[in-house]
């Protein structure tokens, strides 16, 4: 199919543009760069442009022949959506919704959407699958969940189809060393911690938090690798393009892991020490996130096959060749 990856040029959005390349797909991305890298989008097809720009979205439509679009364009930091709601709101549902229109006007009807985890808030329960109930607990979460009930009217007007992907914690880099994580200002544990044993010790590793009713203490999450993600994008545009009913889907790996462990992870794969520090509890953050992915491996035929220690061993060979990720391009 000809495919339209906006924000094909960030981390996550990346690796996907390259795993539909590699199925067959005719892959353009649209991005504006504003979290992106061009270097991570090259040798694709590229648009740069800005989502709330509906002529720039009809030109990168008709010019790429889209006959479906992967919509992962969006902000997508939990403090940062706390302090600026208005961006969030503006990028993230104005924007997606200005997408949606020139999609219908274009007559592409398959969209895959890439959803978030932060759509449950915390539930109360060891596996989350689809049936928790929503209650995000931040902006971010927020317009994400919105997005998703914006799809699901225009689904059940007969406007379209789409799969929403729930991303639990995306980590790890391509195999080929060639992508990976590089955000302007770093928030996530994996890079942060593998960057702290790059600084030899200079800039520790903080803990936020060490008080959760977990078993020791430190945030429990489940780390998804990257290309099983993007694995997961290819299943569900092959899934719309059968004919299958909209849905809304975890993509995680059903397993758990502290920041203790995942600590103890990163020292066996790379044979470092990493200095921490005790911190309290980052504002806003849930004490466990565990997905059940049952419903994606009945529906999309989807299950991720790498572990916690793959995701570190990749993410290490990214960051080790490319301490300045992609150096600002
Ligand atoms: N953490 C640290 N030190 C750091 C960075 C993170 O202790 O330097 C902790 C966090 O406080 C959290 C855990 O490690 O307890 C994981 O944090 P990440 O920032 O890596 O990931 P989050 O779980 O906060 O966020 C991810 C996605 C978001 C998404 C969210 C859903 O990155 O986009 O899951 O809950 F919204």
């Amino acid at each position: 199919m000809r495919v339209l990856v906006t924000g094909g040029a960030g981390y996550v959005g990346s690796h996907v543009a390259r795993a539909l390349r590699e199925s067959g797909h005719e892959v353009a991305v649209f991005d504006d760069l504003s979290e992106g890298h061009r270097r991570a989008a090259r040798g694709l097809g590229f648009v740069r442009g800005d989502l709330l720009n509906p002529r720039a979205l009809d030109r990168a439509l008709a010019k790429s022949g889209a006959e479906a679009v992967i919509h992962m364009a969006a902000k997508c930091q939990v403090g940062e959506s706390v302090e600026k709601p208005g961006l969030y709101w503006r990028q993230n549902v104005i924007g997606s919704l200005t997408l949606l229109e020139a999609m219908l006007r274009a007559g592409c009807r398959l969209l895959v959407f890439s959803s978030s985890a932060a759509t449950y808030g915390q539930p109360d329960r060891e596996l989350i699958d689809e049936s928790a109930p929503k209650a995000p607990c931040n902006p971010y979460g927020r317009t994400k969940l919105v997005f998703e009930e914006a799809l699901a009217d225009h689904s059940a007007a007969g406007l379209l189809r789409y799969a929403a992907l729930r991303y639990f914690n995306a980590a790890g880099a391509h195999s080929s060393g060639k992508i990976g994580e590089d955000h302007a200002v770093e928030t996530h544990l994996i890079p942060n911690l593998l960057m702290a044993a790059l600084s030899g010790g200079a800039r520790p590793l903080k803990i936020f938090g060490t008080d959760y009713p977990t078993p020791d203490g430190t945030a429990v999450r489940d780390y998804v690798h990257v290309e099983d993600l993007a694995a997961a994008h290819v299943k569900a545009l092959d899934y719309l393009a059968r004919g299958g009913e909209s849905l809304a889907v975890n993509l995680g790996t059903g397993r758990g892991s502290s920041i203790r462990e995942v600590l103890a992870a990163a020292r066996k794969v790379t044979g470092r020490e990493f200095p921490t520090e005790d911190a309290p509890r980052r504002a806003g953050d849930p004490a466990r996130l565990v997905a059940s992915n049952a419903l994606a491996k009945e529906k999309l035929g989807w299950a991720p096959t790498r572990s916690l220690e793959d995701i570190i061993a990749s993410a290490w060979k990214w960051h080790s060749k490319h301490p300045e990720g992609y150096g600002g391009h």
